[in-house]
């Protein structure tokens, strides 16, 4: 019978053309912190969350989450990538928005749960798909004062996806937003909810103009490249040496430090996280948005004053652009080994 079921589930899905939109899966995991303690935490059916009206995480945002994905090999396996830096990372945000940790045991073990639970739902090697795993922390328990919740909830839930941006490896362009995402000192080097909703309008007038997502600058000077919609900018130099932005309210990207490290270690760059002017894109051959979602979406070209920066092309891409994409994706799936601790097989 569950055979069938699952027979069915793989019938069902279009692997070739998923999106990143929402789509239920069998089971998720929820965990509940009370008293000082997370309870046992179970895998459920229900993916609807009973919470009390007065959730702080409901009025004053206190909650925080993570994405990552797992990926079929070629000979059938199941692996994650870098699951201990979503734990890390997780673990950051919580205690910056004072909320109970999780440890890294507990996140590495509910993520292999959920996606052992929902192993149907995997797309298969080769059909570009993956499943992503999104995993969160959320204030509840009713409490309508400005201070943190009494309660918490932990609760990681997957949905298999394709592309982020459309088209995967083809070039897509940006516009810079005079919008913030995050403050200097605020929480943009955390993933919280709250980053996300200062980012929709931006993103809502970049789309409406024809733009995949928009590039915010520093909030300071706004002169510095900070994100690229919900991924991290990196360009290559004319000399070859491989730069992404540093700043304390840009998100630490697993995937920008994973490409840091092939960019040195296996392609044999140079490297550098300085500031990136938005005044001196000249100096880049070729320039990237790169993320769990974002893969690596090479940038075709930025719009910053009405006028459009072409880097290496508007429809092709450029030659490092696409080692590091086929170094990571390799690795990703399987193909190649990667550093050691950078992939968990279920
Ligand atoms: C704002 C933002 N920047 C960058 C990234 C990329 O981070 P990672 O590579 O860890 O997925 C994300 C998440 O995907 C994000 O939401």
């Amino acid at each position: 019978m569950k055979e069938e079921f699952e027979m069915k589930k793989k019938v069902e899905i279009d692997w070739k053309n998923l999106g990143f939109d929402y789509m239920k899966t069998d089971q998720r995991y929820l965990s509940y912190w009370k008293d000082g303690n997370w309870d046992e935490g179970v895998l459920t059916e229900d993916n609807v969350l009973h919470l009390g009206e007065a959730s702080p995480c409901l009025h004053y945002g206190q909650q925080c989450f993570e994405g990552l994905k797992a990926y079929r090999t070629k000979n059938g396996d199941i692996q994650l990538f870098r699951v201990d830096q979503n734990a890390k990372r997780l673990q950051d945000s919580c205690r910056r928005l004072l909320m109970p940790e999780i440890p890294d045991e507990t996140f590495i073990k509910a993520c292999l749960d959920v996606v052992k639970a929902n192993e149907a739902y995997l797309p298969p090697y080769g059909s570009g798909g993956s499943l992503y795993i999104r995993p969160m922390v959320i204030g509840v328990g009713n409490s309508i004062a400005v201070k943190p919740a009494s309660e918490f909830l932990f609760t990681v839930f997957c949905m298999p996806v394709g592309a982020y941006f459309k088209g995967g490896l083809t070039p897509v362009n940006f516009m810079v937003s005079a919008y913030d995402r995050a403050a200097c000192y605020g929480t943009g080097q955390q993933k919280v909810g709250g980053n996300y909703a200062a980012s929709l309008i931006a993103h809502e007038i970049a789309v409406e103009k024809g733009f995949a997502d928009c590039i915010y600058l520093d909030p300071t000077t706004h002169t510095k490249i900070e994100e690229v919609g919900a991924a991290n900018f990196f360009g290559i130099t004319k000399n070859n040496c491989f730069v992404t932005p540093k700043s304390l309210s840009i998100l630490p990207s697993i995937t920008k430090y994973s490409l840091l490290y092939l960019a040195e270690n296996v392609l044999g760059l140079k490297t550098s996280e300085k500031d990136v002017y938005i005044d001196e894109l000249d100096e880049f051959s070729e320039a990237g948005a790169c993320g769990t979602a974002a893969v690596i979406t090479p940038i075709g070209g930025i719009e910053y004053k009405n006028k459009l920066h072409v880097f290496f092309s508007e429809t092709e891409v450029g030659p490092i652009t696409t080692k590091l994409y086929d170094t990571l994706t390799a690795i990703q799936l399987g193909d190649i080994e990667g550093p050691e601790g950078w992939i968990t097989k279920l």
